[in-house]
């Protein structure tokens, strides 16, 4: 049986979700929040160290503004709204990627790191304004300034993701199968689960479906 240490999730399909249920856009992301909250639980009760969440792509500043803003708003009242408990639930959030954001939203994400970065039960990991390719640049960006060799551990340690593990599993929801500029380094031996469904209605079930499947899977790491 494979432990699972680190999941990853593209969450998509929110958009396609508010449309078909003849709403907005916006009201699947707001729907997407409820089903992030749910894996966030089963993850707790799967013992599962690392989650991380790809919310915001650096490619995702092309949407337009009152998508953006909605977005961030909903981030914003999540966490002034639950960063205490989270904390409480010995939960660690983290950010991947710049934070390039207004002042109030820089500010709530600093204080919720700081907050709950001594919890080790759970990591979650919110890919926002997060870029791989652009990611993987300054980690070899930072090399060369500080004279380093460029080499696999070296460019590891410098990537956001230092000292988390590499994913095991990688969920992309709402039927596409692509990466999207998601953790193209971190997810070169990682399994990817390609589900049909849109995220709003992606759940528990589903997800422990995956788990169970990753957990029997032979993982070969090139050898046989
Ligand atoms: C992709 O669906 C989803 C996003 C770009 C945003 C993800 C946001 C959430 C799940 C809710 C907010 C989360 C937090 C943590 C505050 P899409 O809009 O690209 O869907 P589409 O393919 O149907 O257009």
């Amino acid at each position: 049986m494979n432990p699972i240490k680190h999941v990853a999730i593209i969450m998509d399909g929110n958009g396609r979700w508010g449309i078909i249920k003849k709403k907005s856009r916006n009201y699947g992301h707001k729907q997407g929040l409820k089903t992030v909250e749910k894996i966030i639980k089963e993850s707790l009760k799967k013992k599962i160290k690392f989650l991380t969440l790809y919310a915001f792509s650096t490619e995702n500043w092309k949407r337009p503004k009152n998508e953006i803003n909605y977005l961030f708003t909903l981030l914003d009242n999540f966490l002034s709204n639950k960063i205490k408990q989270l904390n409480k639930e010995k939960i660690r959030f983290f950010v991947l990627g710049k934070k390039k954001f207004n002042k109030k939203l820089n500010d709530l994400l600093n204080y919720s790191e700081k907050l709950t970065s001594s919890n080790k039960r759970l990591q979650i990991n919110l890919a926002l304004n997060y870029g791989s390719k652009s990611e993987i640049i300054s980690a070899i960006t930072n090399l060369k300034k500080k004279k380093l060799k460029i080499n696999e551990s070296n460019i590891t340690n410098n990537l956001y993701t230092k000292n988390i593990p590499d994913p095991d599993i990688l969920i992309r929801t709402g039927n596409r199968k692509r990466l999207s500029n998601f953790l193209l380094w971190q997810l070169a031996y990682s399994e990817i689960f390609f589900e049909k469904k849109l995220w709003p209605d992606f759940n528990e079930k589903d997800y422990n479906k995956i788990l169970n499947i990753f957990k029997k899977t032979k993982r070969n790491y090139g050898k046989i």
